[in-house]
């Protein structure tokens, strides 16, 4: 079965002291009672090794939101996926849509990006996802696929190697309008078949793929309901203690 992951996508938000205090916090929400979703929190590069000391002991993964594909050299502003090993991530955001549209990420660039990662041993959580424009044109699937094509076709995966998907409709994300159940789940079920035509049943049955975009207290129930949405990537909801423990407790199997 697949475990529920719930993730908080921190974006530029947090300096070191604000994240010491954000996970006191959730710390203090969570570790008391029991929840069944594994929790992930991914902040800026800069709060990184802070965070990583914060979460020892509780069981929580660490995440950073990019990396660059090259190990190391002259590429001046950027982190390598190795750099992000040594500070204690497990995991690595690829493709957010902020990534693609502020600062021109193609899908070329995400898909050498995954390799890279992949074969550094970090988990690549791969966002996809249609603009309204072509959700209102009926393109949405053909988008996502096309999405899933350009990053993961083709790629010959050692078995069990993990990554998980993130569909992200541009539309939703900070927008504070969610995706339907129905409208997300159509999305999840196309990619998990997507998975078994191009890889293999059980790889398909195995990734976890997380909805995103607008996630709250009172929409995560019903979206983790769906068979094919398997947790959460929270961005605005994440920042606060109280909400994105709310999340992480009702984000049940
Ligand atoms: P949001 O962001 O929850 O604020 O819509 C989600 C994301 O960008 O991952």
């Amino acid at each position: 079965m697949r475990k529920v992951l719930v993730a908080a996508n921190w974006k530029m938000y947090m300096t070191r002291p604000q994240a010491v205090e954000l996970v006191r916090q959730l710390k203090e929400e969570l570790l008391a009672s029991p929840h069944e979703a594994q929790v992930v929190l991914a902040p800026p590069f800069t709060a990184l090794e802070t965070v990583g000391r914060e979460i020892q002991g509780t069981g929580w993964g660490l995440a950073a939101q990019n990396g660059f594909w090259e190990r190391e050299g002259a590429f001046t502003g950027e982190v390598s996926f190795p750099m992000l090993v040594e500070l204690g991530c497990s995991m690595v955001i690829l493709g957010h849509s902020e990534r693609r549209q502020i600062f021109g990420e193609t899908d070329e660039w995400i898909r050498r990006k995954v390799l890279a990662a992949l074969q550094c041993g970090l988990t690549p959580m791969i966002c996809v996802g249609e603009i309204l424009e072509q959700r209102d044109q009926g393109r949405t699937l053909e988008v996502v696929r096309g999405q899933l094509t350009q990053a993961l076709g083709g790629l010959e995966l050692e078995h069990g190697r993990e990554f998980l998907i993130a569909y992200e409709p541009v539309w939703a994300i900070g927008t504070g309008r969610t995706a339907t159940p129905a409208q997300a789940q159509e999305v999840h079920a196309m990619i998990r078949g997507w998975l078994g035509e191009n890889f293999s049943r059980a790889m398909a049955d195995s990734t976890r793929i997380l909805y995103g975009g607008s996630v709250k207290p009172d929409n995560i129930a019903d979206l983790i309901d769906c068979p094919d949405i398997d947790g959460a990537l929270v961005g605005g909801a994440s920042l606060k203690a109280e909400t994105f423990a709310s999340i992480v407790r009702l984000g049940r199997g």
